[in-house]
């Protein structure tokens, strides 16, 4: 049976729009301060996006492109004027950063009520106790995408590829709130392949071309592509062997169109859920 495409993109233009009407009910705009220190391709491509999703929702936009020059005391300077700024409801600094500043440092310096990320301890720990204030966006796009497919991790078997801060472990959490039963992977599990084989859902965040095959993938299984890759001709891919993973999947998500999309409008939805806190 042909597995149903998960469209990551017409769910976030839903999202967004929902966003926009719930932004336009509010006494000003919502605000984002996007900070972009040095010139990563990839990074300047996902600000930019930002910046469009802003326009879409109707809120306020501020980017601040700073050159890798930029020393650590410079960028905390910044976001200390932002944290203190009315008008700016979500702060956030695009990783990575160039080397010789501190990740840890200026990730802690953002106020945790506009830490739209949900990177800062603070709200990483109150994702880990199930009461998230902000839903990480990347795997708050994939419960979205879940629950809008009638997906209910509840008593499932979740198996999730990759154990990063910004994806694997929140991940992990926000399925196990959900009931599932999960199960992460990473570079030292000796049998990644036979785990994902079990998996009802599976996730893969691991950044590695044609890492899950078809022979990893349960028959039925819903099958999550979070990967961003480029293959060998330059073309944008996931984790996941494709149709060989499509054939045997009940659902998968397509790489583009799938979660990127989904991460962006979550980011826009943490902006408005900031704003109304900021608004009291
Ligand atoms: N770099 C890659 N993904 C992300 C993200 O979700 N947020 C930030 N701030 N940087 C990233």
């Amino acid at each position: 049976m042909a597995a149903t495409i998960i469209d990551g993109k017409a769910l976030a233009t839903q999202v967004k729009a929902q966003v926009r009407e719930e932004a336009a009910g509010l006494p000003r705009k919502p605000g984002l301060a996007v900070i972009l220190v040095g010139d990563n391709p990839a990074s300047r491509v996902y600000v930019t996006s930002k910046r469009k999703d802003c326009e879409e929702c109707g809120f306020l936009s501020e980017e601040f492109a700073l050159p890798a020059t930029t020393t650590q005391k410079e960028l905390l300077s910044l976001i200390d004027g932002l944290n203190h700024r009315d008008d700016i409801d979500g702060i956030l600094c695009q990783l990575p950063l160039p080397q010789g500043l501190n990740e840890r440092e200026v990730l802690l310096a953002i106020d945790p009520a506009k830490d739209v990320d949900c990177f800062h301890p603070y709200n990483v720990g109150l994702l880990t106790i199930g009461e998230p204030r902000f839903q990480p966006c990347t795997p708050g796009g994939v419960m979205e995408m879940l629950k809008t497919y009638g997906i209910s991790p509840a008593g499932k078997r979740c198996v999730v590829l990759g154990r990063s801060n910004i994806v694997g472990k929140p991940m992990a959490l926000l399925l196990l709130h959900a009931h599932g039963t999960v199960t992460v992977c990473h570079s030292k599990t000796p049998n990644m392949a036979e785990l994902a084989a079990e998996a009802d859902i599976l996730v893969s965040a691991v950044g590695k071309t044609g890492l899950v095959t078809g022979d990893m993938v349960k028959e039925g299984a819903v099958v999550i592509d979070v990967a961003m890759n480029r293959n060998a001709a330059g073309k944008l891919c996931g984790d996941v062997c494709y149709a060989e993973a499509a054939e045997k999947a009940s659902f998968i998500t397509p790489v583009p169109g799938g979660v990127g999309p989904m991460t962006r409008a979550m980011l826009m939805r943490n902006t408005l859920t900031a704003a109304r806190m900021h608004l009291g």
